[in-house]
């Protein structure tokens, strides 16, 4: 047996595609492979658009860009070695590095492969490659082959948004007279919209349809069951304590950072929650975490933020583009502030950032609260292991905590920590697919690691 088929000083193994019929090896089977297919799909469907932008060497881009992706889509299904990166960007070596490291645990006289190594791993890896193929081919290696599903998620939960916009136009009229118990109950909805949010990601689905499309305020007292775990009342008193009155305008500012997840609903719900802290006063800056490439099919870049808040404000509603006009002003006032870094988009767990990405991990230290949105992020918190489910959030972060955090996620993967112990085989032998199908969700805190903020 392996090092990393063990659990070594209390830490469980990671979870991988080498046990057969479990969630992570049909994802490397079966999903993966869906959305590689549909990745190639994609760029051949746009030849003429880089003819037209390019000419003939479009052509042959999209060409040798198609030949690298079917190559690693073979590679893939018939469980061939990991292979080192080869385009010399900013983060090739620390990619090279960690095949090494795998390698090295997982013994030498057989290769680091798809199905036998961690699931996360190959799993992020499979998106770096799509990064690599498209870099290695200029003049298209900036193109976002995931642009369109993230666009039309968008405006398929057009209604929803307009919810929400109306909902947000109705609290902030009447801002100023909200007793602390009135704010304590709309934190609480936002909260919990930006939570529901995470159901709509499209790499679960591996890019089909999973937009909004009910009421998401009417929602949520049907969906209260469904949250395993609530520490809503331990975010928001981190909230208020955070609150330094007396102080002059620099130290007393409250700070909320949010590492996001999903474009489209989900990063609408994020929004819409980041400009109830700042109106409230809850918060004075919201610190938004985004990808620095396309990653997972739906989550936010840059050029996502920004388009996501010029669409709201070209609603042609009137509290959307309202909405969309203060998050202009936000942004431009300084209390928004979009961040990327590639950390965000290596295979680490969380508790290797004070090690591996120590200014990121610093960057972070400046914040209150830092909220940590969607499935991807719970592995990487928690390392993606086998853990039992009655294991304590903080055990399982392994010593991350730059400041007080909470996980906002639905259930997509196999690994779930916290629970009342009985909790998770209950579940499991009520609705065998508990941990997967996005039905169940929580809201986990911990503020284990970091000393307060004075
Ligand atoms: O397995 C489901 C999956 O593709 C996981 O790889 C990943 O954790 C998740 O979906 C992505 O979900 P989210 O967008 O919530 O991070
Ligand atoms: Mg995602």
């Amino acid at each position: 047996m392996m090092a990393a088929d063990r659990t070594v000083h209390g830490v469980p193994p990671s979870l991988s595609a080498k046990v057969v019929g479990s969630f992570a090896y049909l994802t490397v089977r079966d999903r993966l492979p869906t959305i590689l297919t549909k990745v190639i799909d994609t760029i051949h469907r746009n030849k003429n658009k880089f003819f037209e932008e390019y000419g003939e060497e479009g052509i042959q881009a999209e060409k040798q860009t198609i030949g690298l992706l079917s190559k690693m889509r073979n590679e893939l299904q018939t469980d061939k070695p990991v292979l080192e990166l080869t385009d010399s960007l900013q983060d090739t070596e620390c990619w090279n590095q960690y095949l090494q490291r795998q390698q090295k645990m997982h013994g030498d006289e057989d290769s680091v492969s798809w199905f036998k190594s961690p699931w996360l791993y190959v799993e992020c890896y499979m998106y770096r490659r799509v990064h690599e193929a498209l870099w290695l081919n200029p003049p298209i290696s900036d193109y976002d082959v995931f642009n369109e599903g993230k666009t039309q998620s968008f405006f398929e939960s057009q209604q929803a948004m307009i919810t929400l916009c109306t909902y947000l136009e109705g609290v902030n009229k009447n801002m100023e007279e909200l007793s602390k118990n009135e704010l304590h109950e709309h934190f609480n909805k936002l909260l919990q919209v930006s939570l529901w949010g995470n159901k709509c990601d499209l790499s679960i689905s591996a890019g089909q349809d999973n937009s909004q499309k009910t009421s998401p305020i009417d929602s949520l007292n049907s969906l209260q069951p469904f949250i395993l775990v609530n520490d809503s009342n331990m975010v928001w008193s981190t909230l208020l304590s955070a609150q330094r009155p007396g102080q002059s305008e620099k130290t007393a500012a409250v700070r909320v950072d949010i590492v996001l997840d999903n474009s489209g609903f989900e990063l609408f719900t994020d929004l819409v929650l980041a400009d109830f802290l700042v109106s409230s006063h809850l918060a004075n800056e919201v610190h938004f975490h985004g990808k620095s490439i396309p990653w997972f099919v739906s989550d936010v870049t840059a050029n996502d933020f920004q388009w996501t808040i010029r669409q709201t404000t070209a609603a042609n509603h009137k509290w959307m583009s309202k909405t969309g006009v203060q998050w202009k002003s936000h942004l431009k006032e300084g209390a928004w502030s979009y961040h990327d870094h590639p950390f965000w988009t290596t295979p680490h767990e969380f508790c290797d950032m004070e090690a591996d990405a120590p200014d990121l991990y610093a960057t972070l230290q400046g914040a209150d609260l830092v909220l940590f949105k969607g499935d991807l992020n719970y592995r990487k918190l928690t390392g993606d292991r086998e853990w039992d489910h009655a294991v304590g959030f903080d055990t399982a972060l392994r010593g991350f905590g730059p400041a007080p955090l909470c996980s906002l996620r639905t259930l997509k993967a196999n690994v779930q920590v916290g629970l009342q112990p009985g909790q998770g085989e209950k579940l499991g032998s009520q609705d065998p697919d508990w941990m997967t199908s996005s039905k169940y969700a929580v809201i986990q805190f911990s503020s284990s690691k970091c000393e307060q903020k004075d």
